[in-house]
């Protein structure tokens, strides 16, 4: 049997679960995975160190071609350069986390970076897994399968401040909230649920109920085309 080729898109809010799902499913089905938040951190690390101010739009646009990103698709071991150096750390600073929307808003990051994602998705022979915030709504909107998972506010700010390793809850509740308004209002493809996507609350499911039903999603939709 050769196992034909499958583009998945998974959009929502941070701290849904996203990107361990997006990771486990594409180690699970042999497929490539690409974490797009982790692009646009990095071109934002990228003019933070430049000293490009975040906060003009202009400056931001006229810098949005310069660094080069590259990411490696492994879920397994995903990487992810700028201008040759490793930003798998310096990109989930705080720094860069407040930053990233202002960043992320600019029509010309998101023109160079979803050309990114659309050569890398374009070029992976097995099939993706990409995750996002516009995905299935903008950068593959012919994707095979569109899941988007959502959480309740306090469900997302609880896993969130159980990565960041015992950061205050209500202090990551606020920044959070704050950050996915940004990312639903700005202009230029925002946060949204594509029409044909199926959404999941995970937020009374554990990390391995969501997998399965993400997988489950899959397999339902290879074996109907
Ligand atoms: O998934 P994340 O928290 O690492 O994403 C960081 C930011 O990047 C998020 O706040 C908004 C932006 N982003 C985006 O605008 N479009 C995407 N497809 C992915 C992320």
């Amino acid at each position: 049997d050769t196992v034909e080729s499958v583009i998945v898109a998974i959009d929502g809010p941070s701290g849904t679960g996203k990107s361990s799902t997006s990771k486990a499913v594409a180690a699970k089905l042999g497929l490539s995975y690409l974490d797009t938040g982790a692009q646009y951190r990095a071109i934002t690390w990228w003019m933070i160190t430049n000293g490009v101010d975040v906060a003009d739009a202009d400056a931001v646009a006229s810098a949005a071609g310069k660094p080069a990103i590259v990411s490696g698709t492994d879920p397994s071991h995903p990487t992810i350069t700028v201008d040759g150096l490793d930003a798998s750390g310096p990109i989930r600073t705080q720094d860069v986390t407040s930053k990233v929307s202002a960043v992320s808003a600019v029509p010309e990051v998101r023109e160079r970076i979803t050309e990114l994602q659309r050569t890398i998705a374009a070029s992976a022979v097995q099939g993706i897994v990409v995750e996002g915030r516009d995905i299935g709504t903008t950068v593959l909107p012919d994707a095979d399968l569109k899941i988007f998972l959502t959480a309740s506010p306090e469900a997302r700010a609880a896993r969130r401040s159980g990565e960041l390793k015992g950061a205050d809850v209500h202090t990551t509740r606020e920044a959070l909230i704050k950050r996915d308004a940004a990312d639903s209002s700005r202009k230029t493809s925002p946060l949204a649920k594509a029409d044909d996507a199926v959404e999941v609350d995970t937020t009374d499911l554990t990390l391995q109920q969501v997998i399965e039903c993400v997988v489950t999603l899959i397999e339902e939709k290879r074996a109907d085309t």
